[in-house]
């Protein structure tokens, strides 16, 4: 059962940290005793998630790092040590969506998609495991209904989402003798920076992306980050290989 300090004297590092999921999900390991490496490209975002963390006591350390960048992905596992030395949790919350028609979509597009949504949580697991294996930590990468539901437009997105959704389960065997925790968390829609993208479909066939969202509206962002941070702590100690859905029915049929 989750404690209120469960996090004490225990370090995270959150990746999309400057806003939405990914700075919810700080401040709540920030709420349960952890120090907090927060890890974004958004340097200016990830200076308020500070702020308010530390007004609220909890402690921060600020990594502006842009994660489609591969060499990144060790730095901030690095960076996090040096300054903290451990590391306890490894949430993998950064993430872009970028929807658009297959025969017009650009490359840039693609390519970051896959470098932001798949290659960057690899890197950075690659980097972390050796410190989560000695602090016997937890891996929680955030992927989504897409991974699931085939959506019209978000070719890219839903392959990265399924490819993250089933690493997770690779990796859960491969460290199955460890004592490290992996999974992932699967939201549905959530009201953040993210849904921006969505006007990119404005010329898109509406009876296709009508079919994406639930008939019970979307998820509030703090009721993912709950599950999030949960899954870090060692109150989770019997989740391993899982991917929790939390998408207001979207995955039910
Ligand atoms: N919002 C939704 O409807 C929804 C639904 C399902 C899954 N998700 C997933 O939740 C996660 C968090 O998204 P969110 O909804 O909070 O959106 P958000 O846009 O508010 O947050 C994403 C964060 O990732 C950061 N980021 C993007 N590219 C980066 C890079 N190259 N290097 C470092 N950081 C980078 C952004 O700066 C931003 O702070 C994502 O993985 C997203 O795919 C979101």
């Amino acid at each position: 059962m989750l404690q209120p300090a469960d996090m004490n004297g225990k370090v995270a590092l959150v990746t999309g940290a400057a806003a939405g999921l990914g700075r919810a999900t700080a401040q709540r390991l920030a709420g349960l005793g952890a120090k907090v490496a927060l890890v974004d490209v958004a340097a200016e975002g990830l200076e308020e998630a500070a702020t308010s963390i530390r007004e609220a006591g909890g402690e921060a350390l600020v990594l502006a790092l842009d994660l489609s960048q591969r060499a990144n992905c060790a730095k901030a596992v690095e960076a996090t040590v040096a300054d903290a030395g451990r590391l306890d949790a490894l949430c993998n919350v950064a993430g872009v969506m970028k929807p658009g028609p297959t025969e017009t979509f650009p490359d840039e597009a693609w390519d970051l998609t896959m470098k932001v949504n798949l290659e960057a949580p690899f890197f950075l697991i690659r980097a972390g495991i050796p410190h989560l294996i000695e602090s016997q930590g937890a891996i929680v990468n955030v992927t989504s209904c897409a991974a699931f539901q085939g959506q019209a437009y978000f070719a890219a997105y839903c392959a990265t989402k399924a490819g993250l959704t089933h690493m997770t389960k690779a990796l859960a065997m491969e460290y199955m003798k460890t004592p490290v925790r992996i999974n992932a968390v699967a939201p549905g829609g959530m009201m953040t920076g993210l849904v921006g993208g969505m006007a990119a479909l404005a010329e898109c066939d509406r009876e296709l992306t009508s079919r994406m969202g639930s008939l019970r509206g979307l998820c509030e962002v703090d009721d993912v980050a709950d599950c999030v941070a949960f899954l870090a702590t060692p109150a989770a100690r019997s989740y391993h290989g899982a991917c929790i859905n939390i998408d207001a029915g979207v995955t039910a049929d």
